[in-house]
């Protein structure tokens, strides 16, 4: 060959997480006090057997921890937009997955919002499923990938790129945060252990008089 090859990446896509240090035992108690309260829930993303889906939380007054939690993910992700973009977010929703043995989250993405992203209340001490997903598109599954790419070579040593789905192993205490448009799921949960989680929204605060 007479000329080089020269390999460029379009649109790497960053995504963020954080430990905090919340205290998980109350914020289990306050969820199931969520559930408690609000036994319907809602269905969304949530799928599979019993898999649960708070509304919209509005009232924090009997969620000391949930209050603590929320304002620890204010300040982290106000902090993640100010290392590169000006102005303040505003928290637009949040609310519970419960989530049993069973149920999964299919792929979908909080378009129309700024940041999305989810916090780890209880996690299975032993998990077998249940790991977070993203996907670089909605059409891209692995059949699809190697159907128009074809087969990997044998010894090669697959790079991020070549992967059309990132996982995440969730944690306790662990705070993810990523662009709302990111097309995400879970995996349907194989542990006999429920996983709760918080998840939330947020939007650009419009107020551009407040801009630096
Ligand atoms: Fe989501």
């Amino acid at each position: 060959m007479k000329f080089q090859i020269k390999p460029g990446f379009c649109f790497p896509t960053q995504f963020w997480t954080a430990e905090l240090n919340e205290n998980i035992k109350r914020l289990q108690n306050e969820a199931y006090l969520i559930r408690e309260n609000d036994k319907d829930g809602v269905s969304k993303s949530n799928t599979g057997i019993n898999g649960y889906h708070s509304k919209d939380i509005r009232d924090l007054k009997n969620l000391p921890a949930t209050n603590h939690l929320l304002n620890q993910i204010i300040n982290a992700v106000n902090a993640i937009h100010q290392i590169s973009r000006q102005g303040d977010l505003l928290l637009t929703n949040f609310w519970l997955n419960i989530s049993p043995k069973g149920s999964s989250n299919i792929p979908h993405t909080h378009s129309g919002l700024t940041y999305s992203g989810v916090f780890y209340i209880k996690v299975p001490k032993e998990m077998k499923g249940g790991r977070f997903l993203f996907y670089r598109n909605f059409n891209e599954a692995d059949f699809i990938s190697t159907e128009y790419m074809g087969h990997f070579k044998k010894d090669y040593q697959l790079q991020s790129y070549d992967y059309p789905i990132n996982t995440i192993s969730p944690k306790e205490n662990m705070l993810v945060v990523f662009p709302a448009w990111v097309p995400h799921g879970v995996e349907i949960n194989l542990s006999d252990e429920e996983r709760i989680s918080l998840s939330f929204n947020f939007k650009l605060n419009r107020n551009f008089a407040s801009v630096k």
